[in-house]
């Protein structure tokens, strides 16, 4: 059985393609699931991609990879600078954490330049687009193969 890793997206990610396209570009979720999903092959790895609007959503989802997953790769949006209940949760997991951002948070309004994830996390990636997300699964392919051998 392959490692599991988690990609979870927060809030609004859903309207990716069409929201605030010069942040963001113009790649949708569905393609940026595709995109994890390729990576994810070349690396070893089975992933599942989800996105929620509902915070107590997405932390049932980190809950559950307690024990279960490899990594967490998480996107969470403007949770990011505002949430210590997901941070808590991240850390109530036990799973090793990569941090991603499409744009780069630190170039944007101060309030963004504010993480409550990235303590916790293994490392952050912003600024990168979709390419940060296959970047963070490709470490992880890494990091796993080297904990295997
Ligand atoms: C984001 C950056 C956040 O500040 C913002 O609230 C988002 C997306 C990014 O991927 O660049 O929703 O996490």
């Amino acid at each position: 059985m392959k490692p599991i890793i988690l990609i979870l997206n927060g809030p609004n990610l859903n309207m990716l393609g069409t929201r605030e396209p010069s942040q963001y570009g113009y790649e949708t979720l569905a393609d940026l699931g595709r995109k994890c999903a390729e990576s994810a092959e070349i690396h070893g790895l089975d992933i599942e991609f989800r996105q929620t609007n509902h915070e107590g959503e997405l932390i049932d989802w980190i809950h559950a990879a307690r024990g279960r997953c490899a990594g967490i790769l998480i996107n969470p949006g403007a949770w990011t600078h505002t949430s210590v209940a997901i941070r808590d949760a991240l850390v109530a997991s036990e799973v090793p954490v990569i941090e991603v951002h499409l744009s780069n948070v630190h170039k944007r309004e101060p309030f963004r330049h504010v993480s409550f994830v990235s303590s916790i996390a293994v490392g952050v990636i912003c600024g990168l687009g979709s390419q940060g997300y296959c970047m963070a699964l490709s470490y992880f392919g890494e990091r796993l193969k080297e904990q295997a051998a």
